[in-house]
């Protein structure tokens, strides 16, 4: 059943309103879009489609093709629930915010993403949100709207600490390109991926993580430390984009050592995703995928985020021939990894590492999506 015909069944009629947006992958720029850093993710062609249909009564209640109904909820004040209506209610928070009093609406969420998986679910369902409640109430937002109200949504009513990228990739993202996104002035590129020659695979490793679960905000408060104790030293650093190599080198032994493990993660991983770029644009797969390999053993060792079935699913993925390196992609701490390929090693890649995988992890891993 399509997107469109699951939304239908689930308000059991045409929805007033309705939208579509994609989840995604992130090649490389890992835990730094919140540092004012550089990142390229791109959308994949599973997401979350959601339909409106309003209500008289000033409420709001969700159904979903996975979680079935909740609600009805007020929609003000804005109030936490423990269920998936936080992200509409959460964007209609961010709406008023702005001065747009929403009504009552039902809303039908149908999405083919994993929960936790590492390719933000929950993204793609704010900005579905965002579009769906636009087109209803003829507001005329554009994409970078959306984004910046989904942004707000997450941050300030679900609570996680996270960047720009999601969003902005959910919003803006163009299919086949990769978006090469600058954090701290918004500025975005699509950049054709090569796919003539490369796949990109994006394997679940069937092992999950919450946002929500504080593991993220921890990430996110422990290199804050590392930036705020820069910001302190020197003038010209607001945020960890800012730190030189030599600022690292002269941190050595003065700072926390977890807090500067945290910083040169990112430092070092905001010079990969530009160097990742030259090498796609001048056709260098085998540079690209060696920059994907030092993303996630900077990922693994310096920032932490890694865990022991990823690592494996990785090595499995890299040993494969024609495979140019591989790297867990999103938050971490379970989720999924993207493969950088030869088209042509993708049937080994599932022949033979995915099993491999399954018998040390225990779980089997899948192939989530290719570009
Ligand atoms: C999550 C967040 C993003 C980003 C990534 C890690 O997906 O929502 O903002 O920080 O983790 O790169």
């Amino acid at each position: 059943m399509s997107g469109s015909d699951e939304i239908h069944r689930l308000l059991g009629r045409n929805p007033t309103a309705a939208a579509f947006a994609p989840g995604r992958v992130n090649l490389i720029g890992e835990h730094v879009d919140y540092h004012d850093g550089v990142v390229l993710p791109a959308p994949l062609e599973q997401g979350t489609w959601v339909g409106i249909a309003p209500r008289a009564d000033g409420s709001v209640d969700c159904v979903s093709s996975r979680f079935g109904r909740v609600g009805p909820h007020r929609v003000t004040p804005f109030a936490r629930t423990d269920d998936f209506s936080i992200y509409p209610l959460a964007l209609v928070a961010a709406l008023r915010e702005r001065g747009i009093d929403v009504p009552g609406f039902t809303l039908a969420v149908h999405g083919d993403l994993p929960i936790g998986g590492g390719v933000s679910s929950s993204a793609s369902l704010l900005v579905a949100c965002a579009r769906a409640i636009d087109a209803w109430l003829g507001l005329g937002l554009d994409a970078a709207t959306h984004a910046a109200l989904a942004h707000r949504a997450e941050r300030e009513y679900v609570g996680v600490a996270c960047g720009t990228m999601d969003q902005t990739v959910a919003a803006l993202g163009r299919a086949g390109c990769a978006l090469r996104l600058d954090c701290r002035t918004g500025a975005t590129e699509s950049i054709p991926l090569p796919r003539e020659r490369v796949a990109v695979v994006v394997v679940d490793s069937g092992t999950r993580r919450a946002l929500q679960d504080g593991r993220y905000n921890a990430c996110v408060a422990e290199s804050g430390v590392a930036s705020r104790w820069f910001a302190a030293r020197r003038g010209g650093i607001t945020a960890l984009r800012d730190v030189s190599a030599s600022d690292l080198a002269a941190a050595a032994g003065r700072l926390d050592a977890i807090a500067l493990r945290r910083a040169r993660h990112v430092v070092e991983e905001i010079a990969r995703v530009d160097a990742f770029v030259a090498a796609l644009r001048a056709g260098d797969d085998a540079r690209c995928g060696s920059l994907l390999d030092a993303s996630h053993a900077s990922l693994r060792d310096l920032y932490e985020v890694s865990t022991p079935q990823l690592d494996a699913l990785v090595g499995e993925c890299r040993a494969i021939d024609g495979v140019f390196g591989a790297r867990l992609t999103g938050a971490g701490f379970g989720g999924a990894i993207v493969v950088w390929c030869r088209r042509d090693a993708v049937e080994r890649l599932e022949r033979e590492a995915l099993p491999r995988a399954q018998q040390r992890n225990g779980i089997a891993p899948r192939v989530l999506a290719m570009l």
